[in-house]
């Protein structure tokens, strides 16, 4: 039977890279001595508070269909989170709820980019974009940031993919896999270029709340940017809350009667107890990230400082996130074969990092979403895989 062209446009690449997290899950589910450092759901659990609040919907009888764009003391919730923390005004009519950061990005991707249009993403870049941007047919230009630049956005690169057929810049503040935060004058130089060249600019914030050098801003809150800008982020990260899939844009009103089109076909809406709980986060749980993120920066030192007994691997401290990004050239191996043979030997599954771009190419993304303790033993098993080599 014949099948969309869409079908290959969603086909992204980087599937090698994943076959040994999934080897590894099955591994620790059948009970082997494995240790996961290549996914990065937060191991805490979501705070109670939360739980009893999507329970005590359950109980009364919140189990029908919701609003398409999202319950208003949601939105509301939203708004008023991202007007207090990015000095930015925000109503609820800028604010739409999707199923997580992911849905977020394909509802903006299909409502602004089409076939005949480029959209200029940062790489490395996160897995998903490639098919997420490329869905509606637009063609996806990947502008590298190097490791030898530290990961960080050049602007002289960003301008120079600029064509008249580009329709959108998205960027990923703080970044997944690099822990790169962008800076002040790194944002004000993409708006320059947004304004200038009219683009939107679709930007992921979903590690917003987890930061452990530097402060996270919105390129939102630069003048002229908040009628250009589609954020999109969720409750994934920063309150343990990957599996409840809940998130939302904060665009230009412009664009919600077409998200609401389009969350027709796609979602119905959310559930309304997954929406209670998600306000419950935003409002009497706001500050439940902190303490997350003060563990989150302490097992970064701990891997930081156990990688370091391995001279010839180059470690890069995250500014943010939760994944610490290794050299493994040294060893005389490429990223891809490492992840392999560290597996193969040990036990220990890290993420060909390779797969979130070219320029990534020879560093593995460690993530630390698992116990001090675990992660501790995660290193020494590394450390002691690469002291024959
Ligand atoms: C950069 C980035 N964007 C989006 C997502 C998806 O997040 P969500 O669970 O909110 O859909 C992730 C998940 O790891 C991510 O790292």
């Amino acid at each position: 039977m014949k099948l969309s062209t869409l079908v290959d446009r969603i086909s992204g690449e980087g599937a090698e890279a994943w076959d040994i997290h999934t080897k590894a899950q099955q591994a620790a589910a059948a009970g082997k001595d494995v240790i996961v450092l290549s996914i990065g759901d937060p191991d805490f659990p979501t705070p109670a508070p939360i739980i009893e609040s999507a329970v005590n919907a359950l109980h009364a009888g919140d189990t029908h269909y919701a609003a398409v764009a999202g319950r208003d003391k949601l939105r509301d919730a939203v708004a008023n989170d991202f007007a207090k923390r990015s000095g930015t005004p925000c109503q609820r009519n800028n604010v739409f709820i999707f199923a997580g950061t992911q849905n977020a990005l394909l509802a903006a991707s299909l409502c602004v980019l089409e076939h005949g249009d480029e959209v200029i993403a940062l790489e490395p870049m996160y897995v998903s974009y490639e098919a997420s941007l490329q869905i509606g047919g637009a063609t996806l230009v990947r502008v590298a940031q190097p490791a030898d630049e530290n990961f960080r956005p050049n602007i002289k690169r960003i301008a120079d993919a600029i064509t008249p057929a580009t329709r959108a810049i998205v960027i990923t503040t703080p970044n997944n896999p690099t822990g790169v935060v962008m800076r002040t004058d790194e944002l004000q130089s993409i708006a320059d270029l947004a304004i200038e060249h009219d683009l939107w600019v679709i930007s992921d914030e979903v590690y917003a709340d987890i930061i452990f050098t530097g402060t996270h801003q919105s390129i939102a809150s630069i003048p002229g940017m908040a009628d250009r800008t589609i954020i999109v982020s969720s409750l994934s990260k920063s309150h343990a809350m990957t599996g409840w899939r809940i998130g939302w844009t904060i665009a230009p009103e412009l664009l919600t009667p077409h998200f609401d089109n389009l969350a027709l076909c796609m979602l119905y809406g959310l559930p309304g107890f997954v929406q209670e709980a998600a306000a419950t986060a935003l409002t009497d749980q706001r500050n439940a990230s902190k303490d997350m993120c003060e563990i989150y920066q302490r097992r970064c030192d701990v891997v930081c400082a156990e990688l370091a007994k391995a001279n010839r691997l180059v470690v890069l401290k995250p500014e943010a996130a939760m994944y610490v990004m290794v050299d493994v050239r040294g060893y005389g191996m490429d990223s891809a074969e490492f992840c392999r043979a560290l597996y193969d030997n040990t036990g220990v599954s890290v993420l060909d990092a390779g797969a979130f771009g070219q320029s990534a190419r020879g560093w593995v993304r460690i993530c630390f979403t698992i116990s001090e303790q675990q992660l501790i033993e995660g290193c020494r098993r590394i450390t002691e895989f690469l002291r024959t080599r």
